[in-house]
């Protein structure tokens, strides 16, 4: 276990800067998951604490120990790709081995380590397979394998189960769970995958462009994103996001008119005449007969559990998504209504960043919709 601080950490390949000065600190055993658009500069910071990358500027401690100068094998990290990087003519068991040769470790010692993770990855049975004999999942397991069998006591994965198919991907997200808590080891996770974020994440990341938006707990950041760059980062489908301008304020918000004419309550602070962007998540659209949030069926996703209901016609804002029960029955073309709670809408000022809520006088939302 360890934990990680990059300090003002830069790099710039040329003229393109990958990623701005970046300050972050994970504490030993976390979990950080991060995310962002590509080419934000996620796998550009994973490479530069595992020492993979020179960095512009800036420093990286592990442990309190400064590293931003030391060889990546010395860092007591292991990073695992999305390419797996097995070496294909070496066995499953020489795979997992060879970060235990490279360190000169004895012969019965780097026995003993290989048959302890392959049993913990459950890869007893295929240590005598060569990579191209293994399947996908069972790969990326061996990749694991290699980089913890180390006990490396940071963990760098970057995207490690996008080559693999949905189901595997969950069953691997709850090894990742599993590991996590087997290993004790600090965790920092790349990935695109929402579900991945929100489950396996302490803390996540969003990163946008070269930059560091928004550090916090997953819920947090679903419920009250800093930015627009953190609201679409986070939930799938993604928040629904329309221009607006703030029209009346009063002291349990604002209300904001549409670019269709309709108006809309957030429990959010912003001064009348400001133009926005409002922001609402399609399951926290309700449907209801005064809803201003309507118009015709375009597109309707039956996803089993619940239903995803595109609805078009809102002149230049654009579609709305909103989430239905999956039993619930429609028709294309059929015009629906929601209506949103105002502390479920978000503000977002020119700039992306999110106006502040209004203060909520209760922890609890108030049971009933309110106008
Ligand atoms: N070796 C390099 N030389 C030049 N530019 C690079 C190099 N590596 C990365 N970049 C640039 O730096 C930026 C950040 O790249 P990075 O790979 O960190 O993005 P990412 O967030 O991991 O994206 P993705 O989600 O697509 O993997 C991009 O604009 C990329 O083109
Ligand atoms: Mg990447």
């Amino acid at each position: 276990m360890a934990s990680v601080t990059v300090e003002d950490l830069a790099k710039r390949f040329g003229a393109v800067t990958a990623l701005q000065p970046t300050s972050l600190s994970i504490e030993d055993g976390e979990f950080v998951v991060i995310v962002g658009a590509s080419g934000c500069g996620k796998s550009t910071l994973l490479r530069l604490i595992a020492g993979l990358e020179e960095p512009s500027s800036g420093r990286i401690t592990i442990d309190g120990r400064d590293v931003t100068h030391v060889v990546p094998a010395d860092r007591g990290l292991a990073m695992v790709f999305q390419s797996y990087a097995l070496y294909p003519h070496l066995t499953v068991a020489e795979n997992i081995a060879f970060p235990l040769k490279v360190a000169k470790r004895p012969r019965a010692e780097i026995a003993a380590r290989v048959n302890e993770v392959a049993k913990a990855l459950e890869l007893t049975p295929l240590l005598s397979r060569r990579p191209r004999a293994l399947s996908g999942g069972q790969r990326q397991r061996v990749s694991i394998a290699r980089a913890i069998v180390r006990r490396p006591r940071v963990l760098l994965l970057d995207e490690p189960l996008s080559n693999l198919d949905a189901e595997l991907r969950v069953r691997m997200r709850h090894e990742f769970a599993r590991l996590h808590a087997q290993l004790q080891a600090t965790m920092i996770y790349v990935t695109h995958d929402q579900l991945e974020a929100m489950t396996l994440a302490n803390r996540i990341v969003v990163m946008n462009a070269g930059r560091v938006e928004q550090v916090g707990p997953p819920l947090d950041l679903y419920d009250a994103p800093a930015s627009l760059a953190v609201a679409r980062a986070i939930g799938s489908p993604g928040m629904n996001l329309l221009a607006g301008r703030v029209t009346d304020t009063d002291a349990d918000g604002t209300t904001v008119q549409l670019e269709d004419g309709t108006e809309v309550r957030a429990a959010v602070r912003a001064e009348p005449g400001t133009s926005v962007t409002l922001g609402v998540r399609p399951e926290h659209l309700l449907p209801r007969d005064d809803g201003v949030f309507a118009g015709p069926v375009e597109l309707f996703e039956r996803l089993g559990p619940l239903s995803f209901v595109h609805l078009g016609a809102r002149g230049s804002s654009g579609t709305v998504v909103a989430q239905l029960p999956g039993d619930r029955r429609v028709m294309l073309g059929e015009t629906l209504r929601f209506g949103a709670e105002p502390t479920r809408v978000h503000l977002f000022g020119d700039d992306g960043a999110a106006f502040a809520r209004v203060a909520q006088p209760f922890t609890l939302p108030p049971s009933r919709p309110v106008m």
